[in-house]
């Protein structure tokens, strides 16, 4: 189980161990360019490839992308339709190129609403790289906060029914070790490209002392230079986790 920033002070490190973005602004991308919303999703997957790589040159050890929301099944059936056929070829597609890379691929979220072939893809691609631990590179998918809660809630009470008559007896850990991605640091490190400043519903209770970095940038054009902006910014962050600046000045000197 991972430390929880409420519990007790995670260590701040220079580089963050556990990066998440919401990968917005592809339909702005392509509507500026008289090109259709969809076309920016495809470009989208060529930044998805270089915050990986440039992730994993960094030394990020976890990082988590937001790929499609469970409200997201609001867009236009097209769009839904061609964002579910990227999905299915980039898995086909990379899922080699990861394997030899370290990296392990994990996907969360209510998965069962997907189409059957797409569930068997993704068991396929977690379990050939289930043995890798250079990046653990995890897709949310049909994914939100809020379910992840609620389905964390319903598990707790599944496996110790008893807690329904002593709800005192629950603990913060007893629910944050049901959540979808329980084996992984809280992030420290929240990225929002297209210059929306929300968190839509994404990793809702792990973000509790996430540093939270916007950019006005669109997604196709999120670089490996945008990424380093991204970085030095969060290296200027001072991670208080709730002290005072003070008393974080007294801990260095000794
Ligand atoms: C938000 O932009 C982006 C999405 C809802 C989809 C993100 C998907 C990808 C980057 C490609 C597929 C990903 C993988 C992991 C294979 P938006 O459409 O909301 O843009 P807008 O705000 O400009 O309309």
């Amino acid at each position: 189980m991972s430390v929880s920033s409420t519990q007790s002070i995670p260590d701040a490190t220079d580089t963050p161990r556990h990066v998440v973005i919401i990968m917005d602004g592809n339909g702005r991308w392509a509507t500026q360019r008289f090109l259709p919303r969809t076309a920016g999703h495809v470009r989208g997957v060529q930044a998805v490839r270089r915050a990986i790589e440039g992730c994993g040159r960094a030394g990020v050890k976890y990082l988590t992308l937001f790929a499609f929301s469970s409200e997201n099944w609001r867009r236009p059936q097209e769009e839904v339709s061609l964002l579910m056929r990227l999905f299915v070829q980039t898995l086909e597609k990379e899922v080699g190129k990861l394997a030899e890379q370290g990296v392990r691929l994990r996907v969360v979220g209510d998965l069962s609403a997907f189409e059957p072939r797409l569930q068997d893809l993704i068991k396929a691609a977690e379990a050939r790289t289930a043995h890798n631990d250079v990046l653990h590179l995890t897709i949310a998918a049909n994914y939100g906060g809020r379910w992840d809660i609620l389905q964390a809630t319903r598990q707790l009470l599944k496996d110790h029914p008893e807690l329904a008559q002593t709800p005192d007896a629950i603990t913060e850990s007893m629910l944050a070790e049901r959540l979808s991605m329980a084996w992984a640091p809280e992030p420290d490190l929240f990225i929002r490209t297209g210059g929306e400043q929300r968190v839509s519903n994404f990793l809702i209770w792990q973000l509790a002392y996430t540093e939270m970095y916007f950019t006005p940038t669109y997604w196709p054009d999120f670089d490996a230079d945008a990424l380093g902006l991204a970085f030095d910014w969060y290296r200027q962050r001072e991670r208080r986790f709730g002290r005072t600046s003070e008393q974080l000045a007294k801990k260095s000197k000794y």
